[in-house]
């Protein structure tokens, strides 16, 4: 029998790719844990899934609240590895505290302690973020990587907006895994991935509308070369979806010696202002009919080094060209306009 992942995520930007990426691999049966049958459901008739012909190598199971004691009991029989992509990201209009920071932390936690009554558990992979391993204002002279962890002498009791529970959450996940890890010993390793934005085709929107407007990284991307202005900075950093996919896929299979890495970066550097130059360079008749028109990025520089992702795992990051150019591809697809 092959060894069953359980992946969280799995209608997430990111799990999304990452489930196409365990079904492609061929290696794996995958349980998919969803917060609703009706969001499974999305998942098994998405086109991308169908085209795949899983049979019975993909199932599902349904965890309405990640943080609810003993939410993950059942979804863990019988599995061998965990990857974890199934956290919020900062989207506008949620509750800092009940949307993000909480399920951010108990998610993972909850995940973590009930995994221990599962022998069969070797390794659980949490998708984390950049943001987790820098300052919360980036200090672009300190190269960050993935082992980089941030002490604060305080964490608030409540937060004043969304980004500040997000970044403070990914920074606190990782530093109570690493607790979690001193003070449980556990039988099985627990790897963070460690992305910047990441960006590239989403499998997930199916019309130009959503594709410009969804709350996602690529969303962000998008809007700032169809004439808007981003109204928040981004952090200098990002990966191809497909390398990030590759990179989880990786880190499972990866032997562990002493010499392993625990934490994996997966992100170049990047300044946003140079989207504009790659969209005219790259789709000239798109902007000479409006359909892309330059907008504005706000970049928080960054330092960042994820070489030893790279080297141990042996796969070379694409550059951030591919990832413009797969982002406005989709759209032009989506708008059913010729994409040279
Ligand atoms: N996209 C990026 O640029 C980026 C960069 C760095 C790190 N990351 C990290 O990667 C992870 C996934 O990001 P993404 O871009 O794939 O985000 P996404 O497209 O918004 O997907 C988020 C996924 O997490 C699930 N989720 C959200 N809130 C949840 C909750 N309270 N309880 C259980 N599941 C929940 C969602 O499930 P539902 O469908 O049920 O809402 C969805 O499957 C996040 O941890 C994010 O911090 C993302």
């Amino acid at each position: 029998m092959a060894p069953l992942i359980l992946l969280t995520g799995a209608t997430g930007l990111i799990g999304f790719r990452i489930l196409l990426e365990i079904l492609q691999s061929g290696t794996y049966d995958v349980r998919i844990a969803t917060r609703s049958q009706a969001k499974a459901e999305s998942i098994l008739s998405n086109p991308a899934i169908q085209n795949l012909s899983h049979g019975s190598r993909l199932s599902t199971i349904i965890i309405p609240d990640f943080t609810a004691p003993g939410a993950f009991n059942s979804a863990l029989k019988d599995i061998t590895y965990v990857i974890y992509a199934g956290s919020p990201v900062p989207v506008p209009g949620f509750d800092p505290m009940t949307q993000i920071w909480t399920p951010s932390i108990v998610g993972p936690a909850n995940l973590l302690s009930t995994a221990l009554n599962y022998t069969n558990i070797k390794r659980i992979i949490i998708t984390s973020s950049i943001v987790g391993t820098l300052d919360p204002v980036p200090n672009p002279s300190i190269t960050a990587t993935a082992t980089t962890r941030i002490h604060l002498p305080t964490i608030p009791s409540t937060f004043t907006n969304i980004f500040e529970a997000y970044i403070l959450a990914k920074i606190t996940e990782l530093n109570r895994t690493d607790e979690f890890i001193d003070t449980q010993n556990p039988h099985f390793s627990i790897v963070h991935i460690i992305p910047g934005y990441v960006f590239g085709h989403d499998h997930l929107v199916h019309d130009a509308e959503t594709a410009r407007t969804k709350a996602s990284s690529c969303g962000m991307l998008l809007r700032g070369f169809t004439g808007e202005e981003l109204p928040n900075p981004m952090h200098g950093g990002f990966v191809h979806i497909d390398d990030l996919a590759l990179v989880h896929l990786k880190a499972l299979e990866l032997e562990t010696t002493s010499e392993t890495p625990s934490s994996f970066g997966a992100c170049t550097m990047v300044d946003f202002s140079s989207v504009w130059e790659i969209i005219e360079k790259r789709f000239p008749k798109a902007v000479a009919e409006g359909i892309f028109e330059r907008g504005e990025y706000h970049t928080l520089p960054v330092m960042y080094d994820s070489s030893e992702t790279e080297r141990v795992l042996g796969i070379k990051f694409r550059a951030f060209e591919n990832a413009v150019c797969d982002v406005a591809v989709q759209y032009l697809e989506l708008m059913g306009r010729e994409v040279a």
